[in-house]
């Protein structure tokens, strides 16, 4: 597998504050990366930097280097879009690309999804019109017809139940399942190499959480997706992830094929992690593994 994004010693602190603390990722295309951990380990900082979308009060070193769009697929779409595209990102450093760069990146060739679907979404907006503006903002040439079907099938492919009907209703008319469907439509509207998806499913109860997990998988598979999947759970991060990493206080301290991480845990914090997970043996009167 070609590499996409290749991180190295990245840094991020806020203040005196360091939030990540020079991690190394390597992400190939089509992969999914679990990125797994206590809450404020820095998973979101590590997210939020590579697209960039940190803020001003972050200071953020270290190299980031985008491999992709150097396959047939990449060059057929910057032809087909006559647009200086990703081509020309290819191979540079992230951190030193200005905004402009970053912006054109964001949404056309990486691609987030959050954790609360309602945040997300503007309220006093059609969730029609909000897919169709995802896919508009990266094809200027489109009319409005093109991003409606265009849109239209997006929902479809999420399985949003009657999307036509619905097109026009309001983000409060929908599930909160639905409305992360709707939010998975808008990510990959524009066929992005990278998915970072984070905690996408602790929102949700966990009949939904499995279906979500299920069209992600789906979709990965389908539009060869490389996918950056955070969680704090281990066990969900194993049921879509070829790799794990494991990261605690800012460091990475542990990384593996998921398959091996969950069977064979070498660092303690990581066996912490996976004892804290309750199975039908676990004694209910025992308390719960405390991570150390
Ligand atoms: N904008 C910010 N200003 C100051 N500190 C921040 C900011 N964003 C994050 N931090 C701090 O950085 C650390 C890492 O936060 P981060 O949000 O990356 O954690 P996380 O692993 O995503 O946690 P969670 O599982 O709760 O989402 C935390 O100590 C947090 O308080
Ligand atoms: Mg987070």
């Amino acid at each position: 597998m070609a590499p996409l994004l290749d991180i190295c010693d990245l840094r991020v602190s806020f203040g005196s504050a360091e939030a990540v603390r020079g991690i190394n990722l390597q992400l190939d295309e089509g992969e999914v990366l679990g990125l797994v951990g206590e809450s404020g380990s820095g998973k979101s900082a590590t997210a939020l930097a590579i697209l960039g979308l940190l803020g001003p009060a972050a200071k953020v070193t270290g190299q980031m280097v985008w491999c992709g769009s150097t396959g047939s697929d990449g060059m057929e779409r910057a032809l087909a879009e006559n647009s200086r595209s990703a081509l020309e990102i290819a191979g540079l450093d992230l951190l030193q690309q200005p905004v402009e760069v970053l912006r054109r990146l964001r949404g056309r060739e990486i691609a987030m999804i959050f954790q609360e679907p309602m945040t997300a979404l503007n309220p006093v907006m059609t969730i029609g019109r909000q897919v169709a503006e995802c896919a508009q903002a990266h094809q200027s040439s489109w009319t409005g017809r093109d991003a409606k079907r265009r849109a239209m099938a997006a929902l479809e492919a999420v399985a949003i139940p009657e999307a036509a009907r619905r097109y026009d209703d309001y983000p409060h008319q929908f599930s909160g399942g639905q409305r992360q469907r709707i939010l998975i439509a808008m990510a990959l509207i524009n066929r992005p190499r990278l998915l970072i998806a984070d905690e996408p499913t602790t929102a949700l109860d966990v009949t939904v959480q499995a279906q979500i997990l299920a069209l992600l998988a789906q979709l990965q598979r389908e539009y060869g997706l490389a996918m950056l999947f955070i969680s704090h759970d281990l066990a969900v991060v194993g049921q879509v992830a070829d790799r794990v990493a494991v990261m605690r206080a800012g460091q990475i301290v542990e990384t593996g094929r998921v398959r091996e991480v969950l069977t064979r845990p070498q660092h303690e914090y990581t066996r912490s992690l996976l004892a804290a997970v309750p199975t039908l043996r676990t004694d209910r009167e025992q308390p719960l593994a405390m991570i150390k």
